[in-house]
């Protein structure tokens, strides 16, 4: 069973730990550290998506007729928040390929930490649709909050945030503005540095994703 504190499910299974132990090891490589982000998103997207109602359909095999589950409803959104929400919407298409993708284009001012908008592209009818908000990190959850803002201006009305890593202060924040957002999470840290890195964390995952600097 995943603990569950307020409305943060730490998604807890041994491997999603010991792939995130070899992710934070700062001697892994660009190419592992890529990878690694990739397969912890196909467990995590498991998890998060585990009480997804189904409906019955008629199909034929090639043996006979049946009635067979399928999933219910609209096609999910998975969207992510550039650059690094990209590791993880790589392995959540994997696993639901035909999910509608939002980019949402945002980075860290290293000053202020307040998010500067560079990019905003979504399916446009969002609304009764599942949305999952895709970020490995959530530090100060200044990006994470403005995000989910922008999707609820365009009418989305059922949101959760999947990330690797919380900041314990990064939760305060997002469940005082977002209560109704549910987050996943492998780890809840144990703080923010004064530059707003999480600590121990594994640094900044934008940078070690495409081996920028
Ligand atoms: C990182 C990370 C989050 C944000 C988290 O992105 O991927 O989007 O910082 O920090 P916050 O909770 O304090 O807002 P960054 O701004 O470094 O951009 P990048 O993904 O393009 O590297
Ligand atoms: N963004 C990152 O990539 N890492 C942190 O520790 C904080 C914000």
């Amino acid at each position: 069973m995943n603990p569950v504190r307020g409305n943060v499910t730490v998604i807890d299974h041994p491997l999603i730990q010991h792939k995130l132990t070899i992710m934070r090891n700062k001697e892994t490589s660009i190419a592992g550290f890529r990878r690694l982000l990739r397969e912890i998103a196909h467990l995590m997207c498991y998890e998060v998506t585990r009480d997804l109602e189904l409906e019955m359909i008629p199909i034929e095999t090639p043996m006979a007729q049946m009635d067979s589950p399928t999933i219910k409803g609209k096609k999910l959104v998975f969207a992510s928040i550039l650059r690094a929400g990209n590791g993880l919407l790589d392995g959540m298409l994997d696993l639901v390929p035909a999910a509608r993708v939002a980019h949402i284009g945002l980075y860290r001012d290293h000053e202020t930490l307040q998010p500067v908008e560079y990019y905003f592209k979504a399916p446009s009818n969002l609304e009764d649709r599942l949305i999952i908000v895709v970020d490995p990190m959530l530090a100060t959850a200044n990006s994470a909050t403005a995000a989910i803002e922008k999707l609820k201006e365009r009418g989305a009305n059922n949101i959760r945030f999947l990330c690797l890593l919380a900041a314990p202060e990064g939760v305060q924040r997002f469940t005082e503005a977002h209560p109704d957002v549910p987050i996943f999470t492998a780890s809840i840290d144990e703080k923010l540095n004064e530059k707003g890195y999480i600590i121990p964390g594994l640094g900044d995952a934008g940078d070690r994703m495409y081996g920028t600097k």
